[in-house]
C-alpha cells in the first residue's frame, strides 16, 4: 500500500489553503495519525510561518540533493512533521519532468514513514500544482462563496482533469456563513461540472467564517489546538474523520 497523500489546492489564492492543511495536519496529529506536512508552495512558502518553525534546510535543497530528507523535517510534535519551501525561488515553480519524478520518489520515502501526507500547494494552475495534485491520491479544491474564487476552482478541477484524467475531486467550501451556504455554492459548481466535464465532484465539507482562524494566524499557533472549542475547529474535525474515511478507502 502506498502513502495516502491528500492535496490542498484551490483556483484563486487567499481562501484559505495553508490555515486548513495546517490545522487538519495539526488535528489528524492530535488524533494519532503520524502526519506529514509538505509545503508544496515553492515560490511563496509560509507553513513555516504559520507554525513559527525554524527552518534550514528545504524541500528544494532535497530536491537539489544539497541536503538528507529526514534533516529537512522540522517536527512540531512526535506525530507532526512539516517540510519546508523556500519561498522566493522562481525557477523552482517551473519543475520540469526530472523534478517530478524526484518529487514522486520522495513521496514514496515518505509513505513508509507517516500515515498521512498532506500537500499545501500554491494557487492557480501552474505546473508545479497539477503534479502535486497527479501525485495524490485525493485531490481537494479549497473554494470559497466569491464568485471568481468559484470560477477557477472550476478551470482547476478541469485542467487537472484534462491532463490527468483525474475525475475525484473533493469540495472544501471555506469561509461560508453556514452549511447551507456551503452546500448551495457545492451545487452550483456541480451543476457545471456535470454539464461541461460529465461528472460530479464530491462534497468534504464546509468551515465556517471565524476569528480564530485569523487568531491562530496571529499567534502563529494552529488555531485547532488554541481555540478547540471554536466553529472553524468544529468543522474541520469533520473534515479531518472524513479524510480519514477516504483514505481507508484508499488502502
Ligand atoms: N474559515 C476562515 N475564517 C476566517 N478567515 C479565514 C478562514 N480561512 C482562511 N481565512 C483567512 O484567509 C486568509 C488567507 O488564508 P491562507 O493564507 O490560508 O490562504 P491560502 O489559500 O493558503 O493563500 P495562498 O493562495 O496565498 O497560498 C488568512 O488571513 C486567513 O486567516
Ligand atoms: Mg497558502
Amino acid at each position: 500500500m502506498g502513502p495516502n497523500v491528500i492535496a490542498f489546492s484551490s483556483g484563486k489564492g487567499g481562501v484559505g489553503k495553508t490555515s486548513l492543511s495546517v490545522n487538519v495536519a495539526s488535528l489528524l496529529a492530535q488524533a494519532g495519525t503520524k502526519t506529514l506536512l509538505v509545503d508544496g508552495d515553492l515560490g511563496l512558502a509560509n507553513v513555516d510561518i504559520l507554525l513559527n518553525l525554524n527552518v534550514e534546510t528545504t524541500l528544494q535543497d532535497v530536491l537539489e540533493q544539497k541536503a538528507e530528507l529526514s534533516d529537512s523535517l522540522a517536527w512540531v510534535n512526535n506525530n507532526f512533521a512539516v517540510l519546508p519551501a523556500t519561498s522566493g525561488v522562481p525557477d523552482m515553480v517551473n519543475q520540469g519532468p526530472d523534478a517530478q519524478k524526484q518529487m514522486g520518489e520522495l513521496l514514496d520515502q515518505l509513505g513508509s514513514e507517516f500515515d498521512m501526507i498532506l500537500i499545501d500547494t500554491a494557487a492557480g494552475i501552474g505546473a508545479d500544482v497539477l503534479w502535486f495534485n497527479h501525485l495524490s491520491q485525493i485531490s481537494t479544491v479549497v473554494l470559497t462563496p466569491d464568485p471568481t474564487s468559484i470560477t477557477d476552482a472550476y478551470a482547476l478541477i478541469k485542467v487537472i482533469w484534462q491532463e490527468y484524467d483525474r475525475q475525484e475531486f473533493h469540495l472544501l467550501l471555506n469561509q461560508v456563513q453556514d452549511e447551507e451556504e456551503a452546500e448551495k455554492f457545492y451545487s452550483g459548481l456541480t451543476k457545471v461540472c456535470e454539464n461541461y466535464l460529465q461528472f460530479r465532484p464530491q462534497f468534504l465539507g464546509h468551515v465556517t467564517k471565524d476569528s480564530s482562524v485569523q487568531k491562530g494566524l496571529r499567534s502563529k499557533k494552529p488555531f485547532a489546538q488554541e481555540f478547540p472549542q471554536s466553529q472553524a475547529t468544529q468543522d474541520l474535525t469533520q473534515i479531518v474523520i472524513r479524510l480519514k474515511e477516504l483514505s481507508m478507502n484508499q488502502a
